[in-house]
């Protein structure tokens, strides 16, 4: 799968221009998803210009609030989501644990509510500079994944993305990302019964120079893309060539 997470950029202009070249000029695959994540304003009007389109992309929100605190001004629902055509939804972005200060416990709420209401989680993971730098990846990763409650985890998706490569352009090399999703992976196979592999998608300065290296690892299932993700042509080039 390969996911564009659009964070908060954008305006309709730009994405009806977008979603024309990508439907245009993508070749989607089964097997394969093309995920769009735009924020949370656009989904609607999204999803009526992909209607319009031959093409199945499918529609991610970067949001969902949990029923921690409820009412909650602000707040948008896994039920909203799935009624606006939301079919996948990312949670614990580093940028939300770290500007938004969730919780483990919150996090986990959104995970179960977005599993409730049928939207696959994109559940993202990974290590701080200085964490990597004191040898701390592991014990940072098993403690963001023990918020997933093990009757959920087969449904879920996980993203490494490690803080440090997030839009500083300094990707994660193959082989490290190769040993830490190989190490998630080892992980539920050795704490539950799921028999399936979990998928583990990679995020991180992904971009036209890495992201082949990267997909072609059969650790790696899937792409998590946010800044090269913007321009239409970078995108679609690294969804047909991947
Ligand atoms: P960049 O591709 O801009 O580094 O962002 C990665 C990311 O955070 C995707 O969720």
């Amino acid at each position: 799968m390969i996911i564009a997470n659009w964070k908060m950029n954008g305006s309709k202009e730009l994405i009806e221009v977008w979603l024309n070249f990508v439907s245009k000029n993508i070749k989607i695959i089964d097997g394969k998803d093309c995920i769009f994540c735009p924020p949370s304003c656009y989904i609607d009007f999204s999803k009526h210009l992909i209607e319009k389109t031959n093409q199945s992309i499918r529609l991610g929100s970067q949001e969902l609030d949990s029923l921690l605190s409820k009412p909650l001004t602000g707040g948008i629902t896994a039920e909203m989501l799935v009624e606006v055509g939301c079919s996948f939804v990312i949670i614990g972005h580093s940028e939300q644990r770290i500007h938004l200060n969730e919780s483990n416990e919150l996090l986990s709420n959104k995970l179960v509510s977005a599993i409730d209401n049928n939207l696959t989680p994109i559940y993202c993971v990974g290590e701080t500079a200085k964490q990597k730098k004191s040898n701390q990846t592991k014990e940072v990763l098993l403690e963001q994944l023990d918020v997933i409650q093990s009757q959920i985890i087969d449904k879920c998706i996980i993203a490494y993305e490690p803080v440090w490569a997030i839009g500083t352009g300094e990707s994660a090399e193959i082989s490290y990302i190769e040993e830490v999703h190989s190490f998630i992976k080892e992980e539920f196979k050795n704490t539950t019964d799921f028999s399936k592999e979990i998928s583990v998608v990679y995020g991180g300065s992904v971009n036209l120079e890495n992201y082949k290296e990267t997909y072609n690892s059969s650790q790696v299932d899937g792409l998590l893309i946010g800044g090269a993700s913007l321009n239409h042509s970078t995108f679609t080039k690294i969804y047909n060539m991947s």
